[in-house]
């Protein structure tokens, strides 16, 4: 196992009928700013009930986060929480709304453009940068779509200068998240897809790279991927299903709490690939990671062979023909489970045909993606590959 710090302050209230807790943990004199997305908030009545639950609380609201929340919308958050003097965040959505608001609490105060704390990859910030930030807002969540896993990690995601690069700090993490399951019955059954397969990439790009003796990372990562393959269909079709849906959101949860990815190496290629298909074409993030996670396992199958056959037979129990035959068929059903879900896992699907893909590798360069994976070798050349083999 590689060596690690783990720390996680969040406090988890989980379950139905959960909503109260905002009247136990946020400050009763705190002049509370609600941030939510487009309105799903508002339509299915969520928002209504969030404000009863804060009583007589002093009480604003910045909607219109969008998804991939855009660094100019949350300047207009930052001027509210100066102007309206507001000491505490109340995130009212999914991942785009949590990091939206976790990029709101750090940049309110930062003496300078908030924008220098935003960097492509996972990096810590400058000190310089550290110095900037002044006081951090706390926040809680009420989490709505169970994907990003947001609600329990230290990262946020925000899209600026035709690029989404991250901001992580320990100073960003909530203070507490509600994950009422029976919140996101709401949803359209195409973000419950995006979030099973949001999650189940999450797992494997910490997962399936190469042995470190980590056995209990792994055996948790089997775990959350064989309950995600037991319950994606019947939580996409049937949102009343309480049982799958509540394991969907822990799922989603701990696949990026750092439980499942301390100690162990990480490829990020599909996710840093796949910000740039959000950027140029808009598709989901979630759909981004279906489409490239078959592909990336097929092109670095050389470098994952381990780790594929182990994820072939305790995941699959594929346990019959040559290893390759092996690894073939855990890539086949992998890609069935994600299509099954009502996702369609090819870029051709999207409109996007072997002439993009220069303007793709472009951004990469452009982003400083020339040394992707857990060896650190997915240049142009291969991340070309990459998007052949999904077209
Ligand atoms: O905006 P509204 O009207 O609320 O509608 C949203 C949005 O259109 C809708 N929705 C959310 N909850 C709903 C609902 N509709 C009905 N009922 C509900 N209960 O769903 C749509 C998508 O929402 P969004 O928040 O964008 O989805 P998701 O949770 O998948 O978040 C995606 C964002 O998270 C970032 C991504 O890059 C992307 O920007 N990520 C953040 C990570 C992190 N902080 O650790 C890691 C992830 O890998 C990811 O990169
Ligand atoms: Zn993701």
């Amino acid at each position: 196992m590689l060596n690690f710090d783990y720390y996680n302050p969040v406090r988890i209230i989980f379950g139905k009928d959960r909503l109260d807790a905002v009247n136990q943990y946020v400050p009763e004199d705190a002049r509370v700013l609600i941030t939510y997305g487009g309105g799903s908030a508002r339509r299915t009545g969520l928002l209504d009930r969030v404000k009863a639950a804060l009583g007589d609380r002093t009480v604003f609201e910045f909607g219109g986060i969008e998804p991939n929340p855009q660094y100019e919308t949350l300047l207009k958050g930052m001027d509210m929480v100066r102007r309206e003097k507001i000491d505490y965040l109340l995130a009212v959505g999914g991942g785009s709304v949590i990091d939206g608001t976790k990029f709101i609490a750090i940049g309110s105060d930062y003496s300078g453009d908030p924008g220098e704390l935003l960097q492509l990859g996972i990096g810590s910030l400058s000190e310089e940068t550290l110095g900037r930030i002044g006081s951090v807002l706390p926040y809680g969540v009420v989490l709505t779509l169970p994907a990003s896993g947001s609600e329990m990690n230290n990262g946020a995601c925000i899209s600026y200068k035709g690029g989404k690069p991250l901001v992580y700090s320990e100073k960003i993490y909530s203070q507490f998240s509600i994950l009422d399951p029976t919140i996101t019955a709401t949803l359209p059954k195409r973000q419950v897809a995006n979030g099973v397969v949001d999650t189940f990439v999450h797992i494997t790009e910490n997962y399936l790279t190469y042995p470190v003796g980590a056995r209990i990372q792994d055996r948790m990562a089997e775990g959350v991927l064989q309950t995600l393959i037991e319950i994606g269909n019947a939580t996409v079709s049937d949102p009343a299903n309480y049982e799958a849906r509540a394991n969907l959101v822990w799922g989603a949860t701990v696949a990026l709490n750092g439980f499942v990815n301390s100690g162990v190496p990480m490829d990020g290629t599909t996710h840093m690939i796949g910000l740039e298909l959000t950027v140029l074409y808009g598709i989901d993030h979630g759909t981004t990671t279906g489409i490239l996670w078959p592909a990336v396992m097929e092109v670095c199958r050389v470098q994952k062979r381990e780790k594929l056959l182990q994820f072939a037979q305790r995941v699959w129990q594929i346990c019959d023909g040559t290893d390759d035959e092996k690894i073939d068929l855990a890539i086949r059903k992998t890609r069935d489970f994600f299509e099954s879900m009502g996702m369609n896992t090819h870029l051709s699907a999207y409109g996007i045909s072997r002439e993009n893909i220069p303007e793709i590798l472009e951004k990469l360069k452009e982003h400083g993606m020339t040394a992707m994976s857990e060896r650190h070798n997915v240049d142009l050349e291969m991340s070309g590959k990459i998007l052949e083999m999904a077209l």
